[in-house]
């Protein structure tokens, strides 16, 4: 018998996730030709480099912008629980799907829950080196060292975290990727991957 629809994302939810997975893959990959010339070749596909200095920048500044929207919205969903905090300590057996003893989770579990935290904080990183970077005569020589630094190590974190959460949407969990294209997950879905949030739905 097939599985009854529940939603997991509403409209909204949706539109600003993807809104802010486009203007990250396009600051990410406009910066990275920026950051070595091996990688110049990628400004073509973006407009040239004059194009690319231009716009990287206002790129960076969406994505700064729809990532606040999006902490508003989901930051008191992501307060880690003990249960979570258990989770994440045992989260070796969820790689090796040994999922004995693991406490069920919530509607994220740990491991998303730290990605967003991450993501967050590489992403406020970001936005304030990206300024100094942006008017450098405005700004003090100390500021200028520190975001010399800051920006591409913040951006080397959050490209590989966005790389394991993409891996893990489309990969590692069928249907994730669904639930985020077209807001639903099958009742299974949900029971087998969040059970406590199931649970909660059901009960309305
Ligand atoms: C670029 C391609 C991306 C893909 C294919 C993708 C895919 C997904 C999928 C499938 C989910 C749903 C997971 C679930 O239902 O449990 C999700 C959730 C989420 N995404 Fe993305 N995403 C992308 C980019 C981003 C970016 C750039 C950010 C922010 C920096 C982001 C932040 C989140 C957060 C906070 C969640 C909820 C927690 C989680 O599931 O990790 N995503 N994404």
């Amino acid at each position: 018998m097939a599985s009854k629809r529940i939603q997991r994302f509403d409209s909204a939810e949706r539109m600003v996730h993807w809104m802010a997975a486009i203007s990250f893959v396009y600051s990410a990959l406009t910066g990275l030709s920026m950051w070595s010339h091996k990688l110049f070749w990628l400004s073509a596909v973006f407009g040239g480099g004059s194009t690319v200095r231009g716009m990287h920048p206002l790129g960076g500044t969406l994505f700064a912008f729809v990532l606040g929207v999006m902490f508003l919205r989901w930051a008191k969903l992501m307060k880690l629980d003990a249960d979570d905090r258990t989770w994440l300590a045992q989260s070796h057996k969820y790689a090796t799907h040994d999922t004995e003893g693991l406490p069920e989770t919530g509607r994220f579990n740990g491991g998303q829950k730290m990605m967003f935290w991450m993501q967050s904080l590489f992403a406020l990183l970001l936005f304030s080196s990206g300024v100094v970077l942006w008017f450098p005569e405005w700004m003090p020589r100390v500021l200028r060292l520190l975001a010399v630094l800051v920006h591409p190590l913040a951006a080397i974190g959050s490209i590989g975290g966005i790389i394991v959460h993409i891996y893990m949407g489309t990969a590692v969990v069928p249907g994730a990727l669904r639930a985020m294209m077209r807001g639903w997950v099958t009742e299974r879905w949900a029971a087998s991957h969040h059970p406590k949030w199931f649970r909660d739905v059901r009960k309305g």
